[in-house]
């Protein structure tokens, strides 16, 4: 195991905020699955799943994911919402350092994501009724990958970021 930091959870939890956050208070470079997914296709997420749909962006995310976990400097990686869906992904998560949960209830999510046009499994769709469908579907996912969880239900950033660092004993 390196000394990573990977951040999981649903979409609108906050993985990329308190990613950045965590980064720089720990002098570690900050990685996005999701931006790198972006860099290496040269289109956007929804532009992806336009053309090859869901499957064809789980591929890129596993292969993505197989890389950073091949690698063995330290980082702190924030993970697309449904990167825990394959398990070879958790185990590679796994296998990278602490796996944090942030947990948000589907009523915070929608606060957060209401107008987002970025994410395609929520666009043209009932918002709540989505939202409650995956997480269904995923939070058993994210707690068994997890080593450990952080509520972040009308918490500031600021806010999880120290629970975070007081779990990690800084
Ligand atoms: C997804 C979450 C997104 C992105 C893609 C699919 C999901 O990332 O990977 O739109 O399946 O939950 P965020 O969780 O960063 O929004």
């Amino acid at each position: 195991m390196t000394g990573s930091i990977i951040l999981i959870g649903p979409m609108g939890s906050g993985k990329s905020t308190i990613g950045r956050l965590l980064a720089a208070r720990l002098r570690l470079p900050y990685v996005d699955s999701d931006a790198l997914i972006v860099a290496h296709t040269g289109v956007d997420i929804p532009t992806i799943f336009e053309i090859e749909g869901e499957s064809g962006f789980r591929e890129r995310e596993s292969k993505i994911i197989a890389d950073l976990a091949s690698r063995r400097e330290p980082i702190v990686l924030a993970t697309g919402g449904g990167a825990v869906l394959d398990p070879v992904n958790r185990g590679h998560l796994r296998s990278m350092g602490r796996v944090i949960y942030l947990e948000v209830s589907t009523g915070e999510q929608l606060k957060r994501i209401r107008h987002d046009r970025n994410r395609p499994l929520l666009q043209n769709t009932d918002l709540d009724a989505r939202l409650k469908t995956l997480a269904e579907q995923r939070n058993a996912l994210y707690q068994e990958t997890a080593h450990w969880r952080v509520l972040g239900d009308g918490l500031r950033s600021d806010q999880v970021l120290r629970r975070i660092l007081r779990h990690l004993h800084l």
